[in-house]
Formats: structure tokens, sequence, C-alpha cells
């Protein structure tokens, strides 16, 4: 059976691209629209040599109201949204608050705004766990109490699920299923694609593998006096292959209407808490390679533990987080030897 054309917004980007991969594994025709400003072309190749499709890619702006309306005139057959197109950096958002807000929240509201008279049946949107802020309790379910943002980044996660809410509640003829994503870290197992950030990194693991292959002098530890086991943050990293099928099962799930709900909501977590002492350990185990590193401050606005309960995910999509950390980190890793091979970093 033809599979329905899913539209990729962001799909360059780091979980766009790893997506875009599982989509078309699974039979899904894929156009991807994208500004490039967090990835690049080349990412297009990658995707090709994995799967041995090329998906079709429009560069362009989400927030651009008209070029998304000439996107859905020109591919008539989209009826899924994956919509990954946002800013997401939680520092750079304190800072430039208006491009966090116009960004991430302009792109959603045009989807909606398209999605009816273009006949789209469902939109799956990339949530985070930053909306239970330092939850209560660990592990986190779907029905811990949301907490008031800390950076403009978390309230635009916030704000995007109570949009699809209310749209959703409003009438709109389509579904909505919000996947509230733990950590996502890895790159896919043939070393084509992963992430590639600007600059000098801000999250754990693309700081570490720069660290580890000699691009940075030594990782930096956010603390090691909080209230955990060895004093450094937890947190739930979960292998982004792993994060990419469960948008396709999500996808299935709103297309071939298996749920009667027209908004889900679902945490994409391992279930284990790691510090982040335990993952430098992990990795240079499972590559052999030291990571130079040393305890400095707290980093604000840091949250001190949480990591998932993916029950609710395990059971209603019968997805499951399977890769071991070890396999991750090697996948990382891997990448990162990637890159320095091809002369990029
Ligand atoms: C944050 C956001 C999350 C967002 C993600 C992607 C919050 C609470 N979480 O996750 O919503 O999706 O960024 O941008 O806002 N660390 C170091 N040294 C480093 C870098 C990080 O020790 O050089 C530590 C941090 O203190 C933290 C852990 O590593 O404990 C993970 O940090 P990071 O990768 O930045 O992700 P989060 O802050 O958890």
């Amino acid at each position: 059976m033809t599979k329905e054309r899913i539209l990729v917004t962001g799909g360059t980007g780091y979980i766009g691209s790893h997506t875009v991969v599982e989509l078309q594994n699974a039979g899904y025709p894929v156009v991807i629209i994208d500004n490039l400003s967090n990835s690049n072309r080349d990412v297009i190749d990658g995707i090709e040599r994995i799967t041995g499709i090329r998906p079709d890619f429009v560069e362009g702006d989400c927030t651009d109201l008209p070029v998304l309306a000439k996107l859905f005139t020109d591919y008539p057959d989209i009826k899924g949204i994956i919509n990954f197109a946002a800013s997401k950096a939680v520092g750079e958002s304190m800072h430039k608050p208006i491009l966090y807000y116009r960004n991430n929240l302009n792109t959603l509201l045009n989807l909606l705004d398209l999605m009816g008279p273009n006949g789209v049946k469902g939109i799956v949107f990339s949530s985070s766990c930053t909306v239970y802020g330092e939850p209560d309790e660990n592990p986190v379910t779907e029905k811990a109490p949301i907490k008031k943002a800390t950076s403009p980044y978390g309230n635009t996660k916030q704000i995007s699920e109570e949009i699809i809410t209310d749209v959703i509640n409003a009438g709109a003829p389509f579904k909505s299923v919000i996947l509230r994503y733990f950590n996502p870290v890895g790159a896919h197992p043939s070393a084509e694609i992963g992430e590639l950030p600007n600059g000098v990194p801000q999250n754990l693991i693309p700081y570490l593998t720069q660290t580890a292959i000699g691009i940075r002098k030594e990782l930096s530890v956010f603390g090691n006096d909080y209230n955990t086991p060895d004093g450094s943050c937890i947190r739930d990293y979960i292998n982004v292959v792993d994060l990419a099928k469960a948008h396709v099962i999500a996808v299935e799930r709103m297309l071939e209407n298996k749920s009667d709900k027209k908004i889900e909501i679902f945490n994409l977590g391992t279930g284990n808490g790691v510090s982040v002492l335990e993952l430098i350990r992990v990795f240079e185990e499972a590559t052999g390679v030291k990571v130079p590193h040393k305890i400095v401050d707290r980093r604000a606005g840091d949250i001190e533990k949480v990591w998932a309960d993916p029950k609710f995910a395990n059971e209603v999509l019968g997805w499951t987080a399977d890769s071991s950390l070890a396999d991750t980190m090697r996948s990382a890793w891997a990448w990162q030897c990637k890159l320095r091979e091809r002369g990029i970093m």
C-alpha cells in the first residue's frame, strides 16, 4: 500500500533528519522544508546515502505564510506534518526572546492555519521535558504538573502545547500527537547524519565528543554539589534513532485513525536517569577514549534531576527506547570522527 506524504519541517536538523530516514525506511514519501538556519544541504545527501531515496526539499522559512501556502499547493498530497522547525538553545532564548517566540510560535500558527484547508489529518509536535521544570517526583509521568517555564525557549514549548489543544478543542478537523523528548543524543549508526551544532556546543554530548577529539581542551561539568548520588545532574539520555522511530508510530497512529483521541501526549525517554559523571564514564568505557574534564560551578537554570516514566508510550505506542547507552555513545563518537575525516570539525 502506498503511504501518504509527510511534511517534515526542520527536516535537515538533528532530530528531523533522523526522523526523515525512519519515515523513508517505513515507506513514507517526505517533503522537507527548512531554512537551513542551523543545518545545511549536505544532510540531504546523508539521508539519501542511508535510505537510497532523496527526500524532496524546499528551502524556506515556516514563519513565512505565503511560502508555506505555496508548499501545500505544490504538494497537495501532504497528509501529515511533523514539526521540528524551531529554535532550541535555552541560553540564546534568554537574550533573544522575540526571535524564539516569533520562530517557534509563528511556525506553529501558520501550520495549524493551513492544515484544515489543505486536508492534512494530523501534526506531530516536538515538545520537551522542559515543560515539567524541576519535577516533584521522578520518574516523570505525563500527568506531572506543568511548571512555570524558566526560559523563553521552554515557554514556547508550553504555549505551543496550549495552542494545539485550543485549536483542536475549537473543532479543527485534524489530530495531534505531542511528544515530550527527554535528552536526545547519539547519531545514526552509519555516521552519515548526526548533530552538528553551530559554534561552541551548549549541550553535553557535542561538547564531550569535541573535547574527546581535541577541539576543546576540557569539558566543564556543571556542579557536583547537587542532591544526587555523585553530586552531578541527572538526565534521561535517549538515542536519537529510537526517538525518530517513535515519530513514525505517531504519524501512523494519526493517519490511520488508530486512536479515537484528537490529542495525545507522550513522554519519550528511556526511564533511566544517568548523571553527567556516569555518562562521561560510559563514553570512556564504550570508546576507549578519555574525556578531560573538570568540575565547575553550577549552570544557571539547570534542573537537578529529571527522567521519564515512558510506560504510557511503551504500552500505547508499542514503542521502547532499546539502544544501550554504550552503543549510543559509540555512535556519537563515530559521528565526531566522521566530521573530522570530512574536514568539517
Ligand atoms: C536543555 C533543555 C531541554 C532542551 C535541550 C536542548 C531545560 C531544562 N532543558 O536540556 O528542554 O530540549 O536543552 O537544547 O531547559 N552539562 C555539563 N557540561 C556541559 C554541558 C552540559 O555538565 O558543557 C550538563 C548540564 O548541566 C546538564 C546535562 O549536562 O546536567 C545536560 O545538559 P544539556 O545537554 O545542555 O541539556 P539540558 O540542559 O538537560
